[in-house]
């Protein structure tokens, strides 16, 4: 990693608060970039659906992987992708997506492909990267390590609020199965599981408010130099 770069790993299980306390975190500096790497994961997922795909079929997935090109780049101070030229958009939100990306992300050849593709991105710049094995497994080194998490129920609850704004349902029992489901498979899974880096900062944000988080990691940032005083 170069010197100059620092790296903010938030880590956590589904409907944590991760993305809007990453996105918040950047948007107070001054030049740190957002990466959400789930959706590294989802565009894979999307990608397989597209083309027909088994998403358990680890041969098949890999030989998508090798053929398919994912570009990155930066927008608006966070890290965006397309696929073949195509950018997924909200496709990589909806239910197909959601329901296969864990078996997709359970897959070595899948992960070591987004794993490097998530370390390149320092060459852009400082970044606040969201995820499951960030700071454990992608960025190991940095200083700035958050485990985020909050009770199940609280997080169903925020996650039903966003599936019902998107597509029109307020089952929460179901999506409380449906995320437990997901985190069982992503806390179980052989390689890279959710899991608590060593030396992260675990925050429970059940009634906690989402400011209060970021400046935990602002304070964190400012104590260590990372960020001016003046800056958020
Ligand atoms: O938004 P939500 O937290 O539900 O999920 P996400 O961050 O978009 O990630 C979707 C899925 O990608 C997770 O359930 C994991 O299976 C996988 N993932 C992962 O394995 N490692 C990461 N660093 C990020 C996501």
């Amino acid at each position: 990693m170069n010197k100059e770069i620092t790296v903010v790993a938030v880590d956590g299980p589904s409907a944590s608060g991760k993305s809007t306390v990453s996105r918040r975190v950047a948007a107070a500096t001054k030049d740190f970039i957002y990466v959400d790497s789930g959706s590294l994961y989802r565009g894979v997922t999307w990608k397989c659906i597209r083309e027909g795909v088994d998403v358990r079929d680890t041969q098949e997935v890999t030989n998508l992987l090798i053929r398919m090109n994912m570009e990155l780049f930066v927008e608006n101070r966070a890290v965006r992708y397309r696929i073949d030229g195509v950018d997924p958009g909200q496709e990589i939100r909806g239910a197909a997506v959601r329901e296969s990306v864990a078996e997709i992300a359970a897959q070595q050849p899948v992960r070591v492909y987004i794993v490097e593709k998530l370390r390149t991105m320092a060459a852009f710049g400082s970044l606040v990267m969201e995820g499951r094995d960030i700071g454990s497994v992608v960025f190991p080194d940095t200083p700035f390590k958050y485990y985020l998490d909050a009770d199940p129920e609280e997080r169903a609850r925020r996650r039903s609020a966003e599936i019902k704004v998107s597509e029109g349902t307020d089952d929460v029992g179901a999506v409380l199965n449906a995320l437990k489901r997901r985190d069982r498979k992503d806390a179980t899974r052989a390689t890279s599981p959710l899991q608590i880096a060593l030396g992260a900062k675990i925050i429970n944000s059940t009634g906690m408010g989402i400011e209060e988080v970021v400046q935990v990691i602002l304070d964190d940032l400012r104590a260590a130099g990372a960020i001016p005083p003046a800056e958020a």
